[in-house]
């Protein structure tokens, strides 16, 4: 399978190389066609726009200061980026050119960080130079233009939005988290007791109870496991997660001119992007005609929070795309991760049945017989150990969501290579 996949993603590649030279070509001599005519001045506009775009992918040194492997004519380090175990090869890339390093894809630089002090650097101390998402054609698409909290790019818009977005989840968190927590999770230790031992495949009854909390909070609905409409919520949204981390999906935004043609990997992440956005409609329609808005409900503190913004700060304005969207956040980003949390902290306590005794006996001592909160989080350092541990050894989102620099700014490490070089020399 995994010999499969590299050598589909291999041809995957070698097929945009190939279409684009074959566009770039016809399309010239379309345009010779076209214009034979016309005059020299509109000829010469046309052949400098390819000129141009072809010039994007030329070997250039953009950022001369920063290391990476070498890039290739056209595709830049397209390559690296298509290898099956993509985090481990990034981490080996950097055992070579360091903990930041760049590769190039298309007309677009990217800069990997490698090291937990660069990372934090970056996106805690400097977090506002790196405040921005690149954008790109697809994930538009998936975004709703950009209308999400986590692609959007950094704008006053957007700060609206996650402001909005936050204040509605703390609200929540004060009020009714916990108690859709507790009441998952016990649902969700009836399920696990009823299976009295058998070898069963958990992942299912992690991903309905994560979801129900998301579901619960956002359309005020929870849903069991056999329900149509929950598998038919969660395979749209895998689907998308899936196809959009494509190769066929992502070289269409580096290579602008495969839009032109027929892809039917690109034709089934737009069926699911409308698919997903009929479903969150009529939930949220729903909602919305109930008698009484339940403010304590992230979805009903959106609303509200909607009419408080009404007065439009700083000439923004926030409707109902913005709900519509800080939905597909919420069940996207909270379903999948804690479900596959819950999944790799279970295979490891099965092999570390000690550390399950010491979690347990830590549970019992700190709460007398309750069940946990939030606020306990502090009194309870082996629990978070093992959720840090497990996130550590197999992380949920490796590589995280990309973010683009809005300004420049300088590594203190990357400096420090620099000047010891600049002494030796
Ligand atoms: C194991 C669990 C989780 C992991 C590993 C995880 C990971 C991440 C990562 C890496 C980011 C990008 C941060 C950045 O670019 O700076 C992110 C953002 C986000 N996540 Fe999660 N997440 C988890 C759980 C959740 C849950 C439960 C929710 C919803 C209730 C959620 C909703 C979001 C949202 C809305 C964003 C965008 C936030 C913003 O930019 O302000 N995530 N998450």
């Amino acid at each position: 399978m995994a010999i499969e996949m590299s050598v589909i993603s291999v041809g995957a590649v070698f097929l945009v190389v190939f279409l684009l030279i074959v566009l770039i070509c016809t399309s010239g001599q379309r345009d010779k066609c076209v214009q034979e005519d016309q005059k020299d001045s509109k000829s010469t506009a046309t052949e400098s726009r390819l000129l141009q775009y072809f010039y994007q992918f030329l070997p250039r040194t953009s950022a001369p200061s920063l290391p990476g492997p070498p890039s290739l004519f056209l595709i830049g380090n397209m390559m690296e980026l298509t290898h099956d175990h993509l985090p481990i090869h990034l981490t080996n890339l950097a055992q070579r050119y360091g903990n930041i390093y760049r590769l190039k894809c298309g007309p677009t630089t990217m800069v990997v960080l490698n090291s937990t002090d660069v990372i934090r650097e970056a996106l805690v101390k400097k977090w506002s130079d790196f405040a921005g998402r690149p954008g790109s054609y697809t994930g538009d698409i998936v975004s709703g233009g950009g209308h999400t909290i986590s692609l959007g790019d950094y704008n006053e818009e957007w700060r609206a939005h996650r402001r909005l977005v936050h204040s509605a989840l703390q609200r929540c968190c004060q009020q009714s988290l916990h108690d859709v927590i507790e009441r998952q999770a016990l649902h969700l230790r009836k399920v696990l007791m009823d299976y009295q031992g058998r070898a069963v495949d958990l992942s299912e009854d992690f991903t309905v109870a994560a979801s129900n909390v998301i579901t619960t909070l956002t359309f005020g609905k929870e849903y069991d496991k056999s329900s149509l409409e929950l598998q038919q919520l969660h395979s749209c949204l895998n689907e998308i997660v899936a196809l959009w981390g494509s190769t066929w999906i992502s070289a269409l935004d580096s290579f602008p001119l495969l839009r032109k043609l027929p892809n039917p990997v690109f034709s089934r992440l737009l069926k699911e992007v409308v698919k997903r956005d009929e479903i969150i409609r009529k939930h949220l329609n729903n909602y919305k005609s109930q008698d009484k808005i339940n403010a304590d409900a992230i979805t009903g503190s959106l609303l509200q929070g909607l009419d408080k913004q009404q007065s439009a700060e700083h000439g923004v304005l926030l409707t109902d795309i913005h709900v519509h969207m800080a939905t597909v956040d919420l069940l996207i980003g909270g379903t999948e991760t804690t479900a596959a949390w819950l999944n790799w902290t279970v295979a490891f306590l099965l092999h570390r049945p000690e550390v399950q005794t010491k979690v347990h006996e830590e549970l019992c001592t700190v709460l007398e017989g309750r069940y946990p909160k939030y606020s306990d989080r502090h009194r309870l350092p082996v629990l978070c150990s093992l959720i840090h541990e497990v996130l550590r050894l197999r992380p949920v989102a490796p590589l995280a969501v990309p973010h683009r620099a809005i300004r420049d700014s300088r590594s203190a490490e990357r400096y420090a290579v620099i000047m010891t070089e600049n002494k030796e020399d």
